[in-house]
């Protein structure tokens, strides 16, 4: 009885009853607290942008939090841009790493979508690929559903429990785009995502697995709401992409994470001939056709709403958060060791390593 018990209990461990309490809550006019700006060019993913600093993001209305209290985060498209420069746009991470016993929830009334816009919400450890990488919300150009994966170090692959409502396209999470799934249900990126009245996502960050469910407006759980201070993942059904830990070890391939929105233009995903071509245009160049130039209407389209984003733990997590370190330099630029190559491949967010060593050890020791 003990082995198949056992077995029983890791396939369905995701819906385990367990309460996640609130631990941070983006939203409203305090949305933009708790996060830096990148403030630099694209040198992750060779997007054709400017992830401008807040002060520019904030005179130039990239980021601002609308009159309904939405955060908004987008794309310039009021600047006509010289052929060979790039276009202004926002990449911001929280200060906060989230450790194992964490559920993140993103609620959005519109994502940005359109040729040449590649759009991200999703997750990094404080080194990469070591720590890993979820994601969460991704697609390019005029992609019709959402694709999820992960990225980490060699080992780790991807095995498809039967309740996972998603395809599951790519099994190795070491290479390429990483362990991807396919959304199956409607409405889950671009202009239908919006019509619906979008959408929320929820993930379960656990030693059981990554869990990672999606709902169109109409279908959000009652439980998942502006004023939910605890969540229960057991009672929200099936997920759509899920990934046991039976076949890719959290504390192996996983350290606390933080989480990140970005928007990029081009680059190694969008920008590809054969990305570009398949959506877009069959003769086109993806800068030529969209970066350059007046940016309206091109980039009307390019913003996120989001209405909140919320961390909730359980247990040992709830107190485990990493904060953000002292900075030896100045607050809105990126300090530490960068790599010396910038090799990114197609869909991965690289991001240097960047904390202290004390910093690791003890996400390190967390996890033991
Ligand atoms: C923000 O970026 C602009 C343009 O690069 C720069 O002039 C300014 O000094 C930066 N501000 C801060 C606070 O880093
Ligand atoms: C950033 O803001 C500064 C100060 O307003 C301005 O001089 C500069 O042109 C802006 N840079 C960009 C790239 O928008
Ligand atoms: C909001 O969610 C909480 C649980 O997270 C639930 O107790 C409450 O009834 C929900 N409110 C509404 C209006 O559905
Ligand atoms: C991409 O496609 C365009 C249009 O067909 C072509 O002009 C260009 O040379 C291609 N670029 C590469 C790198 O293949
Ligand atoms: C830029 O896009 C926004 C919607 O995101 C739109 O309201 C605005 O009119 C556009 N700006 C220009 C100059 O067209
Ligand atoms: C990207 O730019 C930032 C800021 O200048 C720098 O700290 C980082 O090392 C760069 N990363 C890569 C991969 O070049």
């Amino acid at each position: 009885m003990k082995g198949p018990f056992l077995t029983l209990l890791l396939a369905s461990s995701f819906s385990a009853t367990t309460a996640y309490n609130l631990v941070r809550d983006y939203s409203g006019q305090n949305f933009f607290s708790g996060w830096n700006f990148y403030g630099n060019y694209d040198n992750l993913t060779s997007g054709d942008v400017i992830f401008v600093n807040q002060t520019n993001a904030t005179a130039d209305h990239l980021a601002y939090v609308n009159s309904a209290g939405h955060a908004i985060i987008k794309v310039d498209n009021t600047t006509n841009v010289p052929y060979n420069y790039k276009r202004n746009s926002v990449r911001i991470e929280t200060q906060d790493y989230f450790p194992v016993g964490s559920v993140w929830i993103i609620d959005l009334l519109h994502l940005p979508y359109g040729c040449s816009v590649w759009p991200a919400f999703w997750t990094s450890g404080q080194t990469w690929p070591q720590q890993g990488e979820i994601d969460i919300i991704e697609g390019v150009n005029l992609m019709t559903y959402n694709q999820m994966a992960l990225h980490t170090t060699a080992g780790c692959t991807k095995t498809t429990p039967a309740d996972q409502t998603g395809t599951s396209t790519q099994v190795d999470c070491s290479t390429g785009q990483g362990c991807t799934v396919a959304e199956t249900k409607p409405n889950s990126f671009g202009a239908a995502f919006a019509q619906a009245g979008g959408g929320v996502w929820a993930t379960q960050f656990e030693s059981s697995g990554i869990y990672i469910w999606f709902w169109s407006r109409a279908n959000v759980p009652a439980s998942i709401n502006a004023s939910s201070n605890s969540v229960d993942p057991s009672t929200w059904g099936n997920p759509s992409a899920a990934y046991p830990s039976t076949s890719c070890s959290m504390a192996q391939f996983f350290g606390a994470q933080q989480l990140i929105v970005d928007i990029t233009l081009c680059g190694d995903w969008a920008g590809l001939n054969s990305t570009y071509h398949a959506t877009c245009n069959p003769n086109g160049i993806c800068y030529n056709d969209n970066v350059m130039g007046p940016g309206s209407p091109t980039y009307d389209n390019a913003y996120f709403e989001i209405d909140y984003i919320r961390a909730y733990a359980t247990g040992a997590a709830s107190t485990g958060i990493i904060g953000p370190t002292p900075s030896t330099s100045s607050s809105s630029t990126k300090s530490g060791s960068a790599p010396g190559t910038t090799s990114t491949s197609v869909g991965v967010h690289f991001r240097p390593s960047m904390f202290a060593l004390g910093c690791l050890l003890f996400s390190f020791l967390l996890f033991l």
